[in-house]
């Protein structure tokens, strides 16, 4: 199963927002598509994102459009992934955005695949993993940042048990990274978000591993919930792992003046179709937290394990 491919000069994403009950493509034919499919989470995870904007210019391109302005309408979609603005800046500068595009696409997986390689050499055989949020093959062309170290350590015959926080409000844990272990056969559990630090205080986690939306002066953005989780890692003495590619670095702002993504508060206050709160209730929904470069054990990068800055 793919995330994107591109055929017949159209893109076509995989909808993450049926899964893991419906395997639909949502079949991109303008650049606007690809922005209300970013919007939308259709495609999510900050490298899927850098690719899929990339395909967006390239539809631009070929529609004859203005690639200025085109830009930055794509660069509204979603403030917080560094990788969407990476990907829009290199295409402007590209011969050809449809041939950049594809290139990105290529280079993603090799890019995962290096990390994966690296950081499969933290995991241990017998380790169990706590992931939060889904940074698999979901969130990326292929393989993937944080599961893609999981994938790894479990090819070269590890025996990793992993286990995934649900990811309150979209649930990308219980829904995406859940089904790829299971596709992969990799023995996995879920847990709600506030049982973490409980298994922690257990001894029965012995490395987090999560993926990165920013890597910038000062830590680590990441999906909201990442921060508790990263804390409970350190009272606990739980080595605390980073996975993200360099396309994901911001060296140029610190973590704390980025633009972090609020969110539509009915992700909160319903659960599925289900509203879980009564009417009226406030809601403040921020999709991504800050993890503190003190509390990072390492970040895994295709070039080797960094310290944080
Ligand atoms: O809101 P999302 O689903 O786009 O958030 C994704 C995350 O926070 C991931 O953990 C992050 O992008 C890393 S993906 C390799």
């Amino acid at each position: 199963m793919k995330t994107m491919y591109w055929m017949d000069n159209h893109l076509f994403l995989l909808d993450q927002t049926k899964l893991p009950d419906k395997v639909v493509y949502f079949e991109c034919k303008t650049y606007g598509d690809v922005i209300h499919a970013i919007k939308t989470l259709m495609v999510r995870g900050a490298p899927a994102i850098g690719v899929a904007a990339a395909f967006g210019m390239a539809l631009a391109e070929l529609a004859g459009e203005n690639l200025e302005k085109v830009a930055r309408e794509i660069k509204e979609a979603r403030p917080t992934a560094v990788n969407l603005f990476w990907a829009v800046d290199r295409l402007l500068e590209a011969d050809s955005a449809l041939d950049e595009a594809l290139l990105m696409y290529e280079e993603d997986i090799e890019t995962n695949r290096a990390m994966g390689k690296h950081g499969a050499k933290v995991v241990d055989d017998g380790d169990t993993i706590l992931t939060h949020c889904n940074a698999g093959a979901l969130a990326c062309v292929d393989y993937g940042t944080a599961l893609g170290v999981i994938r790894a350590a479990h090819d070269e015959g590890k025996r990793i048990k992993v286990v995934c926080d649900e990811t309150r409000p979209v649930c990308q844990g219980a829904r995406l990274s859940v089904f790829e272990m299971q596709q992969e056969d990799i023995p996995v559990k879920l847990i709600v978000d506030s049982a973490a630090g409980r298994l922690m205080q257990e001894g029965k986690i012995n490395k987090v591993i999560i993926g990165a939306d920013r890597v910038a002066k000062g830590g680590v953005a990441n999906k909201i919930g990442s921060l508790m989780v990263a804390l409970a890692a350190k009272r606990f003495k739980v080595p605390f792992y980073v996975a993200a590619p360099k396309s994901t670095f911001d060296y140029e702002n610190s973590i704390y003046d980025i633009e972090i993504e609020e969110r539509d508060p009915d992700e909160v206050l319903y659960f599925g179709e289900c509203r879980v709160a009564p009417e009226g209730t406030e809601v403040e929904n921020p999709a991504f937290d800050v993890v503190p470069s003190d509390i990072i054990t390492g970040i895994i990068t295709e070039d080797g394990i960094l310290e944080p800055f």
